[in-house]
C-alpha cells in the first residue's frame, strides 16, 4: 500500500501548508508589534535653504507679517554695535545644524499665546526638557516643537478639518507609528481618515493638537471621550483604542492585560479558522485521490 501513504502524506503537508499560510500573518503581527519607532525616521533638516519662496511665502498665513516678526535677534544682529552674531551666509555647517531644533519658539507666543501656554503644560514639553542636553538615542524621537508641526513661511491657513486631520495624522504618526497603525485599524480611523467622515476623531481630538494628553487615565479619557459621546460612561471608556501592547506595561498593568486577551482571542480565531479551511481542503483531496483510486482500479480490471 505505498502509493496511499504517500498521499495520506501529501494530504498532511497540504493541512500543514495551510495552517501556516493562514496563521502566518497573524502570529508575525503578534512578533513584530513590540518594535519601538518601526518608521524611519523624516525628521531632520529637509530642504533647509537661506532662500525662501516669496510667492508661496505670500500665500500662506504668515504672508502679511515682516521677516523681522520671527527674526528679530538676527535683524538686530544686522545693526551697528550689536553682540548678536547674525547667521553667515558663507558658513555652510550652519544650515546643516537643526535650525527647527535651535530656533526659540517663544516668538511665536506673542501672537499665538493659547497654542504656546497648552503645549507647556503637556507631554511634550516634558520630554523636551528630559531631552536638553542630552543625545538621543538612535531610532529615538526628538520633541516636537512648533516647528516638526506646522511650517514657519509657508503655513496655510483656514484650512478644512478633514485636511487639517489627515495632515497631522501622519506627523503624529511619523514619531508614534505603532498608535497609528492601531488608530488606522480602528473605527476613528476608518471613518475620519480614510472615509473622510468629518465629525469621526483624529488624534489631537482626543489628545489635544498642542497639550498632548497622556490619557492613560481612564478620568482623563472620559473626559476626551464626552465631548463627542455626551452618554459615555465610565466602562465606555474603557474600550481599547490602541489595541497594541503598551510601551511600558508595568505602568499599565490593566491596558496590558486587556491586550493579551485581545492578541489571545485574534491569534485563536485564525487558528480556527485555519483549522477549519485545513479540513474542508484535506477532505475534498483524500476524496480526489479516492476518486482517482477508484478509476485506475476499475480500469485495471
Ligand atoms: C512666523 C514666523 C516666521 C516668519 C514671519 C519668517 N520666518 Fe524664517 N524661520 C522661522 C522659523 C521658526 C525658522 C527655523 C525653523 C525652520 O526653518 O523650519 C526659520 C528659519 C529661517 C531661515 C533658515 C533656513 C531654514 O530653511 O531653516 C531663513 C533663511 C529664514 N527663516 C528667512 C526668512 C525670511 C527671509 C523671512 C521673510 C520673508 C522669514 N524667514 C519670515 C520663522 C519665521
Ligand atoms: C506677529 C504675529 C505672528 C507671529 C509672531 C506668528 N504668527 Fe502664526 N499667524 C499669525 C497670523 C496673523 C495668522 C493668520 C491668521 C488667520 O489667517 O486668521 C497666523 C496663522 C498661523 C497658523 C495657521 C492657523 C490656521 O488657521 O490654521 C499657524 C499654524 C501658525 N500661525 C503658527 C505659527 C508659528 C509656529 C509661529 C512661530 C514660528 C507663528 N505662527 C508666529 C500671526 C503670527
Ligand atoms: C505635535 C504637533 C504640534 C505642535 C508641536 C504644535 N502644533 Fe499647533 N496645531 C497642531 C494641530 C494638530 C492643530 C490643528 C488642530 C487643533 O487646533 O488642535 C494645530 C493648530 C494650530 C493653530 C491654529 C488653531 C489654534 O489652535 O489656534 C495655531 C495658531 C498653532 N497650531 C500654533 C502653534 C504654535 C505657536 C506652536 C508652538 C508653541 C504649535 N502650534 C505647536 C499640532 C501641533
Ligand atoms: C517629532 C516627533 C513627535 C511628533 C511629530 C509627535 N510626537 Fe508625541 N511624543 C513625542 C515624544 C518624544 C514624546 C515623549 C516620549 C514618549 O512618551 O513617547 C511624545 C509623547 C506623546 C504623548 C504622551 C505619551 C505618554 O506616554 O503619556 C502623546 C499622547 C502624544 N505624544 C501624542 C502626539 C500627537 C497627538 C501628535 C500629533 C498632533 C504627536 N504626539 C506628534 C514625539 C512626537
Ligand atoms: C478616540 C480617541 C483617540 C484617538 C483618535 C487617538 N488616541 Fe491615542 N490614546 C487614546 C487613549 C484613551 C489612550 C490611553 C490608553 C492607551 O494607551 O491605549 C491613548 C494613548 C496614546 C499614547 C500613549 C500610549 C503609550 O502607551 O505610551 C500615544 C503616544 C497616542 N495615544 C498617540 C496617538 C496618535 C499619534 C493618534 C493618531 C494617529 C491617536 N493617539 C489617536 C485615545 C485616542
Ligand atoms: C471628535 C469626536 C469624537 C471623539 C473625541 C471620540 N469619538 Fe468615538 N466616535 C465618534 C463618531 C462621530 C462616531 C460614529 C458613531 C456615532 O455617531 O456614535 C464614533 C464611534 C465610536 C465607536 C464605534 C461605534 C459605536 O458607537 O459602537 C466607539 C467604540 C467609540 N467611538 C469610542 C470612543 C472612545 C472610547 C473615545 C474616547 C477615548 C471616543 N470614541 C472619542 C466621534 C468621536
Amino acid at each position: 500500500m505505498p502509493a496511499r501513504k504517500s498521499s495520506l502524506a501529501k494530504a498532511a503537508a497540504w493541512t500543514l501548508a495551510t495552517l501556516l499560510v493562514v496563521c502566518a500573518p497573524a502570529l508575525a503581527a503578534a512578533a513584530t508589534e513590540s518594535l519601538p519607532f518601526a518608521a524611519p525616521p523624516p525628521w531632520g533638516v529637509q530642504g533647509s535653504s537661506w532662500h525662501l519662496d516669496l510667492k508661496a511665502y505670500a500665500a500662506g498665513a504668515h504672508g502679511t507679517l515682516a521677516c523681522q516678526s520671527c527674526h528679530a535677534k538676527e535683524t538686530q544682529a544686522l545693526a551697528p554695535g550689536s553682540d548678536l552674531r547674525h547667521p553667515d551666509p558663507k558658513d555652510k555647517s550652519y544650515l546643516k545644524n537643526p535650525v527647527r531644533q535651535a530656533f526659540d519658539y517663544a516668538v511665536c507666543a506673542q501672537c499665538h499665546h493659547l497654542a504656546f501656554e497648552r503645549m507647556q503644560t503637556g507631554a511634550h514639553a516634558k520630554a523636551a526638557r528630559e531631552q536638553t542636553g542630552k543625545a538621543l538615542a538612535s531610532g529615538q524621537a526628538p520633541a516636537p516643537n512648533c516647528g516638526y508641526c506646522h511650517d514657519p513661511h509657508y503655513q496655510a491657513s483656514h484650512q478644512d478639518r478633514l485636511t487639517v486631520g489627515r495632515r497631522a495624522t501622519e506627523v503624529c504618526g511619523s514619531c508614534h507609528p505603532r498608535q497609528l497603525a492601531t488608530y488606522l485599524e480602528g473605527y476613528h480611523g476608518q471613518a475620519a481618515f480614510a472615509l473622510g467622515h468629518a465629525k469621526a476623531a483624529f488624534c489631537s481630538d482626543c489628545h489635544g493638537g498642542h497639550a498632548a494628553l497622556s490619557l492613560k487615565e481612564p478620568q482623563a479619557a472620559l473626559a476626551a471621550c464626552q465631548r463627542c459621546h455626551p452618554q459615555a460612561g465610565p466602562s465606555f471608556a474603557q474600550f481599547v483604542i490602541h489595541p497594541q501592547a503598551p510601551e511600558k506595561p508595568a505602568d499599565q498593568p490593566e491596558k496590558a492585560k486587556r491586550v493579551a486577551v485581545i492578541r489571545a482571542v485574534t491569534i485563536l480565531m485564525a487558528v480556527v479558522v485555519g483549522l477549519m479551511v485545513a479540513f474542508f481542503w484535506g477532505h475534498s483531496f483524500i476524496w480526489l485521490l479516492r476518486d482517482l483510486h477508484h478509476k485506475i482500479r476499475r480500469r485495471g480490471q
